[in-house]
């Protein structure tokens, strides 16, 4: 297969995620002649259902595998003559990291290493090609904790990562750096905040409430709920992901945020707001009578925040969505979604759920 100098052939790992399933559309619909091959080992948070409408296009192809398995991505990188890897695929959920966290050691660590490793060689073999891309996918987590009065993270922010989930994070971060600085692989980092829509898996607090709220179950916000995030709409993760792709530099790091920092219980009253208005024939209404405030997850980081100065200035980026117009599209997604979400309710999650809520 040869591909015209503007065409890509974009490899996807994660992209049956949450916002890997929301980057694989988003560049499917703007790149529609691009190649697009998805690789995903389908964990309890990976979903074939997320991509079902992509199936029959002639240029999008899935494969389930594992990120570790350097044989199968050496055959792929070959086989798909892949110009850029996009790299979502992890375990990413910090209760469940805390619960056991050997398995976000080896996806998250491990094979990222896989990747990296098998992508030199494969970039070594094509001539070293200056438009290849390696973008790998993370998160503001690596950064640590923040007091109320600090300064939001930059890039240059030491690294300081707090639970078993953005410890190892940080550790893929530091070998895709690792990656450029020693052998000029084209790698990128990005990290990003707390992103929000649909395909979110409802073990994540937005997700989570909203099917609570529907089921009139009991809403578990942790500690005192003062705890602040930055909540970024995925389809502005997605396109900050594009432009990076596009235009950013190879041993870069971008920060992406969405200036949106909100308390969990604020957040949480909001939803329970907008549901009240939006969902009918709720089982409690109105629904904020659910709240209930439940014992603090371990080691909780109080604050995050986002400085997006630099993608803004270098690369012309910006959010386009507010927090309310993207939980009402959230929600909205949800409310004509409920077949996606009751099949996720299996004994696996009923399991988890027990565990951290008992
Ligand atoms: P997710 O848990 O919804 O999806 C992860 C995907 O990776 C799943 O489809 C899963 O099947 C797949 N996967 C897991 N282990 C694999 C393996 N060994 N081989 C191949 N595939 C495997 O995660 P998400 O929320 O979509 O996050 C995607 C990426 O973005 C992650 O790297 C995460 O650290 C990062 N990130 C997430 C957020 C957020 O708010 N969710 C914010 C910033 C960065
Ligand atoms: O900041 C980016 C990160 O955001 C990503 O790297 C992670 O992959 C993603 O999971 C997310 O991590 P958080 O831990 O911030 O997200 P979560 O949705 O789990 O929790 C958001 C906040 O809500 C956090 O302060 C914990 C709190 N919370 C969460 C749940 C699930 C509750 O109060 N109750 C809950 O039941």
């Amino acid at each position: 297969m040869s591909l015209s100098k503007e065409q890509k052939s974009i490899l996807i790992t994660g992209g049956a995620g949450f916002i890997g399933s929301n980057f694989v559309h988003h560049w499917s619909n703007h790149y529609p002649d691009d190649n697009v091959i998805v690789l995903d080992a389908l964990t309890y948070a990976g979903n074939r259902q997320n991509l079902v409408d992509l199936e029959d296009r002639q240029n999008f192809k899935f494969i389930q595998g594992d990120i570790c398995d350097r044989p199968l991505i050496d055959k792929l990188l070959k086989e798909e003559n892949i110009t850029t890897l996009a790299h979502f695929a992890a375990e990413s959920h910090v209760d469940r990291s805390i619960l056991g966290p050997d398995a976000f050691i080896q996806t998250n660590v491990i094979g990222t290493f896989t990747l990296l490793e098998s992508f030199r060689h494969y970039w070594n073999e094509q001539g070293k090609p200056e438009d290849y891309r390696f973008l790998h996918v993370s998160t503001d987590e690596v950064y640590g904790s923040l007091e109320a009065d600090d300064p939001a993270f930059s890039e240059t922010t030491p690294y300081a990562p707090n639970s078993p989930y953005s410890a190892s994070k940080a550790g893929s971060d530091h070998l895709a750096r690792a990656y450029f600085h020693t052998y000029n692989v084209p790698t990128i980092i990005t990290n990003c905040s707390n992103n929000y829509g649909p395909y979110h898996f409802p073990e994540k607090l937005i997700p989570l409430m909203c099917i609570n709220i529907l089921l009139g179950k009991p809403l578990p916000v942790y500690g005192d709920g003062q705890n602040i995030r930055d909540w970024l709409y995925v389809g502005d993760h997605c396109s900050a992901l594009e432009t990076v792709i596009n235009k950013g530099k190879p041993g870069e790091t971008y920060n992406i945020g969405g200036n949106n920092e909100v308390k969990n219980i604020d957040l949480v009253t909001l939803l329970c707001n907008l549901m009240d208005e939006l969902a009918p024939d709720l089982p409690v209404k109105p629904a904020k009578e659910l709240i209930t405030f439940v014992k603090d997850r371990p080691g909780h980081d109080r604050r995050y925040a986002i400085d997006a100065t630099k993608i803004k200035t270098e690369l012309g980026w910006t959010p386009q969505e507010t927090v309310e117009n993207g939980l009402r599209k959230t929600i909205e997604w949800y409310l004509n979604n409920q077949d996606w979400w009751q099949h996720l309710l299996s004994k696996e999650y009923q399991d988890y759920y027990q565990k951290v809520y008992g």
